[in-house]
C-alpha cells in the first residue's frame, strides 16, 4: 500500500500544509526524508488533524535532528534549577494549585527565534495544540530569506560581515528591556547574515525580542541599522499568521525564519505541547 502525502502551501509567504499522514505509526525512512526536504523547501510544516501522544511528537522531532527528550523535570541543583536534559514543554497560561504548567504563559510575544542565545541554536520546533482560545494567540512567522533577498545591495554590502549579541530574556515586552538586559542572562553571538547549511540561501539572523546589539557598531548607529532591519522583516509580505486548531502539529526552521504570537483574552485557556530539535552534534543541553 502506497500512502499518498498531499502537501500545499500555507501561504505565498511560506509553510505548507502536510495530509496524508498518520504520525502515531512508524514512518519509513524514504518518508522522514521526503518530511525534511518538505521542511527546508518551506521552513515552516503543519500536520492537521493529528491526535498525538507526547512519544509520537518526540518521534517526529527525531525525524529532523535530535528530539530533545531528555526528563528535564527530575533533577535539580541546590537552587532548585533544572539540571536535566531538555525535554516536553508545555507552552500555556493554565494554572494548577496556582502554579502555571508551562512556560510563556501570557499575552502577546514579539518576534524571536527559539535558542538564538546558544552558540547552537536549536534547529527547530515542533508545537502541537491541545487547547486554544476562540479568538488570537495566532503564531506569526517571518520568512527571513525573503526578507534578506529584498534588501537593496547597498545594505546587503554594509550587513555581510556584522555580527550581533543575542540574549534570553523573555520577559523583556520591549527594545529597552532586550538592550539592558541583566548581563547574567544568558547569550551567545551570531552573524547577521547566515548561509542556511541544508538551503545553501542566505537569510537574516535577528529578532526584536532577542539581539541586543551589533558587535563593532557605536551603540547608537547599531541600534539604527537594527530597529529598521526589524521593521524590514516584519512586513506583512514576510509575514504568515497561523490560526491554530485543535490537534495541529507545526514543526519550524529556526535558521531562516523569526515567530512572534499575537495576544488572546487572558481568561481563556492555550495549552501547546513543545519539543524543541537540536543539530545532531550540539552539546547536550539543560
Ligand atoms: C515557542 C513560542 C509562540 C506561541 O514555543 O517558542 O514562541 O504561539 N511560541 O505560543
Ligand atoms: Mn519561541
Amino acid at each position: 500500500m502506497t500512502l499518498t502525502i498531499d502537501i500545499e502551501p500555507l501561504s505565498p509567504v511560506l509553510g505548507a500544509s502536510i495530509r496524508g499522514i498518520d504520525l502515531r505509526k512508524p514512518v519509513d525512512v524514504a518518508t522522514q526524508k521526503m518530511l525534511y526536504q518538505a521542511f527546508i523547501d518551506h521552513s515552516v510544516l503543519c500536520f492537521p488533524g493529528q491526535e498525538l501522544a507526547a512519544a509520537d511528537q518526540l518521534r517526529f522531532a527525531n525525524f529532523f535532528g535530535r528530539g530533545d527528550g531528555g526528563d528535564r523535570q527530575k533533577s535539580r541543583d541546590a537552587n532548585n534549577r533544572r539540571t536535566g536534559q531538555r525535554g516536553m514543554m508545555y507552552v500555556s497560561n493554565i494554572r494548577e494549585n496556582g502554579k502555571l504548567i508551562g512556560v510563556l504563559p501570557d499575552g502577546e510575544m514579539m518576534f524571536h527565534s527559539d535558542g538564538a542565545h546558544r552558540e547552537s541554536p536549536y534547529r527547530a520546533t515542533t508545537l502541537y495544540a491541545i487547547t486554544i482560545p476562540s479568538q488570537g494567540g495566532n503564531t506569526l512567522f517571518a520568512n527571513l530569506y525573503a526578507a534578506y533577498e529584498a534588501l537593496p545591495q547597498k545594505t546587503k554590502d554594509k550587513i555581510e560581515n556584522l555580527v550581533t549579541r543575542i540574549v534570553y530574556d523573555y520577559e523583556a515586552v520591549d527594545r529597552a528591556d532586550t538592550i539592558a538586559a541583566d548581563p547574567v542572562l544568558p547569550r551567545a553571538q551570531h552573524r547577521l547574515v547566515k548561509t542556511h547549511p541544508d538551503s545553501g540561501r542566505k537569510t537574516l539572523y535577528l529578532s526584536r525580542l532577542m539581539t541586543q546589539d551589533i558587535v563593532d557598531l557605536p551603540a547608537d548607529e547599531g541600534e539604527e541599522l537594527l530597529l529598521e532591519l526589524f521593521d524590514h522583516c516584519e512586513k506583512p509580505e514576510f509575514v504568515y499568521a497561523h490560526e491554530w486548531k485543535v490537534d495541529d502539529l507545526l514543526i519550524w526552521d529556526n535558521r531562516c525564519t523569526n515567530h512572534a504570537r499575537t495576544d488572546f483574552p487572558a481568561e481563556e485557556q492555550r495549552k501547546l505541547r513543545r519539543y524543541t530539535v537540536s543539530e545532531p552534534d550540539a552539546p547536550v543541553q539543560t
